[in-house]
């Protein structure tokens, strides 16, 4: 049975966090949604210390092979979230994963005290690589910051802590192994990368907040190498996404090392992308395993 830092799944396919609303699709599906959930386990959208409106719209933009997205955090903050959204996702049927992102260690620790507290989260995703809030990059893009963010979370909770990774720096793998000698039970990679789009219209910057990032099969050799170079520099359990919207992709994430992987644009076009990607994930597993007496022959 696929795992990760010790939680067992039922397929090695997860959400990307931000990408599948499990609250609104409740609302929409009822109980239906909880009998055939899409995913493994889920991961919550990014939650800050205090509440943020987010960035100014048009916040999506379409791209050849993906999207932009200028998002900017939106959340209840970490009081309402508690309140309010912890308990309608701890009614999923799979292991919660709550993201968090914050600007200060303090803002940071203070999250995940109160998080870590409530038996309903099974591990925490620390993002410190949206590229849509003013000064969530700095830590990911420095392996000693990042190590020392770890220093001062991991010992303030037992629970499985996930470095969410940016791809948005020279040497993704550096700042891997950072998280590592911190003490981080595993990491999750990429996020989206820095891009930006002109509206052929009005010839303006098509986000309103002018840049964003990019995701969709357009990222997914980036994102490839990237976890190979992860991969080679850190013994760490690997969350591989970027761009996965079928079995045969995340075959190659698997295939490069990853212990699990997130599918995250897709579930934009399709929300059922989770469940549809492990069925493919299963037969292609299985059409190895029935190859390989064959390749033995010779
Ligand atoms: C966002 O809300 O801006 C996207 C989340 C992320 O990039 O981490």
């Amino acid at each position: 049975m696929p795992e990760l830092c010790g939680i067992e799944l039922a397929t090695p396919v997860i959400n990307a966090s931000g990408t599948y609303d499990a609250i609104a699709a409740r609302q929409a599906f009822g109980d239906a949604l909880l009998e055939d959930f899409p995913f493994a386990a889920f991961v919550s959208k990014t939650i800050t210390p205090e509440p943020r409106a987010g960035n100014p719209p048009r916040r999506i933009w379409e791209t050849p092979a993906g999207m932009i997205n200028s998002i900017g955090l939106p959340n209840k903050g970490l009081e309402g979230f508690l309140a309010e959204d912890l308990p309608r996702l701890a009614e999923l049927p799979v292991p919660l994963i709550v993201s968090v992102m914050a600007t200060t260690r303090e803002d940071f620790a203070r999250c995940i005290e109160r998080v870590a507290r409530r038996r309903e989260v099974a591990a925490i995703e620390l993002n410190i690589s949206c590229p849509n809030v003013h000064s969530g990059l700095i830590v990911g893009e420095n392996p000693s910051e990042t190590e020392a963010l770890l220093d001062a979370l991991r010992p303030l909770t037992e629970k499985p802590l996930i470095v969410k990774l940016t791809p948005n720096t020279a040497d993704p793998a550096s700042v891997a192994a950072g998280a590592e000698r911190g003490g981080a039970d595993a990491v999750s990679l990429i996020n989206t990368l820095k891009g930006t789009a002109i509206d052929p219209v009005t010839g303006a910057p098509a986000l309103g907040n002018g840049y964003g990032g990019l995701s969709g099969p357009a990222v997914r050799p980036v994102a490839l190498e990237q976890l190979r170079s992860v991969r080679a520099r850190v013994e760490l359990p690997i969350v591989g996404m970027g761009g996965i919207s079928s079995g045969a992709d995340a075959a190659e994430f698997l295939a490069l090392g990853a212990a699990v992987v997130a599918v995250g644009t897709e579930s934009f076009r399709d929300p059922r992308a989770g469940s549809r990607i492990a069925t493919e994930l299963e037969s292609s597993l299985l059409s190895e395993r029935s190859a390989e007496p064959v390749l033995d022959l010779d």
